[in-house]
């Protein structure tokens, strides 16, 4: 039985929240499928990896067509990440379809470490820099106390 400190366990946060309705659901989603194919049996993670593959792609495209369109400094280095993360996941789906087990497991940890750090930094320093255009404001972010106190704690942090 998995509990908190189990690495094949991820639990949203909503310390992830960057206060953009749409990135906030899409990051939500991202998690989702992320828990699933860490939790995932040997049989269901080509499946669990599919649907991944196919959400950060289009997520992913999505933020870097806001960058290039809203003129986002340093949009290099933040694009440089999802292309990085995407080849990363078809190498890995590759040998998966090849019968390595092992690469596609190793992915899934490191996209739990990777996903947090991404989304606190680059993506809502994205989500300021849109609600800046749109409004010239910042977005607000309000975390739900009570989630956040039951929240079990992802063993990478
Ligand atoms: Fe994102
Ligand atoms: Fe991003």
């Amino acid at each position: 039985m998995m509990n908190s400190s189990d690495t094949r366990v991820f639990d949203w946060r909503d310390t992830w929240l960057v206060g953009h309705a749409q990135l906030d659901e899409e990051h939500q989603a991202f998690a989702q499928l992320l828990a699933a194919l860490l939790a995932a049996p040997d049989d269901s993670l080509a499946v669990c990896l599919d649907e991944l593959i196919s959400h950060a792609s289009a997520h992913f495209a999505e933020e870097d067509a806001w960058m290039r369109r809203l003129n986002f400094p340093a949009q290099q280095c933040h694009m440089d990440e999802h292309a990085a993360v995407l080849r990363s996941a078809l190498g890995v789906r590759q040998r998966l379809n090849g019968g390595e087990i092992q690469p596609a497991r190793r992915f899934a940890a490191e996209l739990a470490a990777w996903f947090p750090p991404h989304v606190q930094h680059l993506d809502s320093a994205l989500a300021s820099w849109i609600c800046k255009q749109a409004w010239n404001a910042k977005p607000l972010v309000f975390h739900s106390r009570a989630r956040a106190v039951t929240a079990a704690a992802p063993s990478f942090v």
